[in-house]
C-alpha cells in the first residue's frame, strides 16, 4: 500500500491545473467520495494495525497534497468555476428587446405629411389654445352669428377658447407669410361634445391651405384626388357635395366611396356608399383681406379633415374612443407599421 501511495504522490505533483474545467475534473477523480483517496482510506480500513501507523501517516500527507493543489486552483479559478456551475446557458441568443408601437394616428398624420410634401406643402403648427380672432373673427365667423354654433366651444373666458379647429393655424400663417403659401397643419383641436364611439371632446385634424396667383377649383380637386389614391388606393371614387363654412366661397365636402364595403352599402357609410372625410372650398375673399393678402391678385384653396375619420377607415377601427384608452392590445397591433 505504501507503493501504492507513493506512486500517487508522484502523479499528484506532476498534474498541472490550467482551468476551472481540469480542476474539477481532479476534484472528481481525487477528492470526492467516489474519488481514488477516498478508495484508498476503504483499504486503509482493512490493513494489518500494525501497519496503521506508518501507512496512516503517508496517507494524509498524499491527501493534503491534493486537497492543497485544489484549493490552491480554486481561488484561482474561482470566477470562471461560479460561471461554468450556473444552469445558465451562456451560448444561448440573447432575447430581443420588445419595441414600442407608435400610435396609430401619429402614424396617419405621417403619411398624411408624406403625401402632402411631395406636392409641395409645408408643415405648420399654431397653438391649441387660442384667442376669438384666430379661430373665428379672422376666418369670416361675425360675433354673435350663428355660424360659431357649428362647433361647440370650451370658452376659457370670453376671449380665449381651446381651438374648435385647426383652421385657427391658417390666420396665423397667413398674417406671417406672404403667398405663394402651401402648407399642411396637423394639431389636436376640442369641442364641447358627449364622449361615444362616433364624437369626442378633443380628436386631431389636418388642414391645408395652397394661396397662389390663379388657383383654381380643379387644382383643390384634383390635389383632393391625388391625396384619396395614395392613402387609399385607385379603387376608390370621390364625390364633391356643396355645403357651408364662413372662411371658403364656394364650401365643400368631400366623401370617398366607402373602403369598408366598396361602395355597396354598410354600417359604417350608413347604406348610402359615400364616407363623408373632409370640408374644403376656395379662401373667402373676406379672409385674405383681413389678413392682409389682396383677393385681386391671389386666390386659394382649404381643406381640413379629421385623422381619427381617416385612421377608422384605413385601420376599419369601429370606436373612436379606444384612440385614448392606451389599451396595449389595441396599441400592438401597429408595432410593424
Ligand atoms: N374647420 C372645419 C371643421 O373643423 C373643416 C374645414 C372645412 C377646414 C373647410 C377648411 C375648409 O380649411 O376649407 O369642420
Amino acid at each position: 500500500m505504501i507503493e501504492k501511495l507513493k506512486a500517487l504522490e508522484k502523479e499528484l505533483e506532476s498534474i498541472v491545473l490550467n482551468n476551472a474545467d481540469e480542476t474539477e475534473q481532479f476534484r472528481l477523480k481525487y477528492l470526492s467520495r467516489k474519488g481514488l483517496l477516498n478508495d484508498l482510506f476503504e483499504e486503509f480500513k482493512t490493513i494489518p494495525n500494525d501497519q496503521k501507523k506508518e501507512v496512516g501517516k503517508v496517507m494524509n500527507l498524499v491527501k493534503q497534497a491534493a486537497q492543497v493543489k485544489f484549493d490552491e486552483a480554486q481561488v484561482n479559478f474561482e470566477e470562471t468555476i461560479k460561471d461554468s456551475t450556473t444552469d445558465q446557458d451562456l451560448t444561448l441568443p440573447p432575447e430581443p428587446t420588445k419595441l414600442g408601437s407608435r400610435h396609430p394616428l401619429v402614424l396617419v398624420e405621417k403619411q398624411i405629411a408624406d403625401i402632402f410634401s411631395k406636392l409641395g406643402f409645408s408643415l405648420s403648427y399654431g397653438p391649441e389654445i387660442e384667442d376669438d380672432w384666430h379661430n373665428f373673427s379672422g376666418l369670416n365667423f361675425p360675433e354673435n352669428h350663428p355660424a360659431r354654433d357649428m362647433q361647440d366651444t370650451f370658452f376659457i373666458d370670453k376671449e380665449i377658447a381651446l381651438r374648435t379647429h385647426t383652421s385657427s393655424v391658417q390666420v396665423r400663417l397667413m398674417e406671417n407669410q406672404k403667398p405663394p403659401l402651401r402648407a399642411i397643419m396637423p394639431g389636436r383641436v376640442y369641442r364641447n361634445e358627449a364622449i361615444s364611439a362616433r364624437a369626442h371632446c378633443f380628436f386631431h385634424q389636418v388642414e391645408g391651405i395652397y394661396i397662389d396667383k390663379n388657383v383654381s377649383f380643379a387644382d383643390l380637386k384634383q390635389t383632393l384626388y391625388h391625396f384619396v389614391t395614395e392613402m387609399f388606393g385607385k379603387e376608390f371614387k370621390i364625390r364633391f357635395r356643396p355645403s357651408y363654412f364662413p372662411f371658403t366661397e364656394p364650401s365643400a365636402e368631400m366623401d370617398i366611396s366607402c373602403i369598408i364595403c366598396k361602395g355597396k352599402g354598410c354600417n359604417v357609410c350608413k347604406h348610402t356608399g359615400w364616407v363623408e372625410i373632409l370640408g374644403c372650398g376656395m379662401i373667402d375673399p373676406n379672409v385674405m383681406q383681413s389678413n392682409g393678402i389682396n383677393p385681386d391678385e391671389f386666390s386659394g384653396f382649404a381643406f381640413g379633415m379629421g385623422i381619427e375619420r381617416i385612421t377608422m377607415l384605413k385601420y376599419n377601427v369601429k370606436d373612436l374612443r379606444v384612440f385614448s384608452t392606451n389599451d396595449v392590445r389595441f396599441l400592438q397591433q401597429f408595432e410593424s407599421e
